[in-house]
């Protein structure tokens, strides 16, 4: 497997926390670390595509011990800046083994769709289970696609709109593919970034999971733990690990 581009390189990673989006607000923060501490329990966690540290760090804070692996040295040295005691391995998570055995295994914020492969996401998905304890959980947070918001022969959805920021998902249905593209207005001047993702459905992941030894404990819209229904523009998925992965 190629090793993927890095699109959080440093002016990326200088302003990625300074987000006023609902990802970055405490009341979403407490509650994705209320969620993730329930489920580590006793044990330890690993956190797939750790970037800065937006949820490892408080995550430590109460008491869970966290590791991460993520791609981009930027985004990691954010996280070092913050807290110097939470081991992280540069690397892709599709492929790369850490030393340790966790309860937990987490990868949120859509980033499953980094991975512009079926082949990537189903082999994270094996990673994911080979560092999992048996009874242990695999967490993923993402996006519901949304095709159901494209008119036929439409192919971009916006989703952010605002004086100073202009943000759009452009879809490839035949290749499941989308790029988001996000325009921002930096100290007087337009900035663009394009990054590709391999958008993937609930059903899909489950699949992805079973190959890897998990099934699906618990799916819910968010992190308060509500119910995933048919209007459910988000889900947080839960998946028990109960085999040796494939
Ligand atoms: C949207 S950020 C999420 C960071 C953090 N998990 C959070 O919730 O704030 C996406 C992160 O995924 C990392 N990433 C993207 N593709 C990756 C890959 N194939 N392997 C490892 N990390 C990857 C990026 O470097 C970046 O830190």
């Amino acid at each position: 497997m190629d090793a993927p581009p890095d699109f959080f390189d440093d002016p990326v990673a200088a302003t990625y926390d300074d987000d006023t989006t609902d990802e970055f607000s405490a009341a979403t923060i407490a509650a994705a670390v209320d969620a993730l501490a329930a489920l580590a329990g006793t044990g330890s966690a690993l956190e797939l595509a750790i970037g800065t540290g937006r949820i490892a760090v408080p995550l430590a804070e109460r008491g869970v011990p966290v590791v991460g692996i993520d791609l981009s040295s930027a985004m990691v040295a954010r996280l070092r800046a913050k807290r110097d005691d939470i081991p992280v391995t540069i690397g892709d998570i599709a492929t790369t083994r850490v030393t340790g055995s966790f309860s937990l295994v987490y990868l949120v914020f859509n980033t499953i769709m980094n991975l512009t492969t079926q082949a990537a996401q189903v082999a994270c998905f094996a990673t994911a289970a080979a560092h999992l304890e048996p009874g242990g959980t695999l967490v993923i947070e993402c996006m519901v696609p949304e095709l159901r918001s494209l008119p036929p022969g439409a192919t971009v959805v916006p989703f952010h709109v605002s004086d100073e920021r202009y943000g759009f998902d452009e879809y490839d249905v035949a290749q499941q593919g989308l790029v988001s593209h996000h325009l921002a207005l930096v100290d007087g001047a337009w900035t663009r970034a394009s990054i590709p993702f391999r958008y993937v459905w609930p059903a899909e992941l489950d699949l992805m999971a079973e190959m890897a030894g998990m099934r699906l404990r618990d799916r819910w819209s968010g992190w308060d733990r509500s119910p995933f229904t048919s209007e459910s523009t988000s889900h947080v998925s839960v998946w028990e690990r109960y085999a040796g992965p494939a």
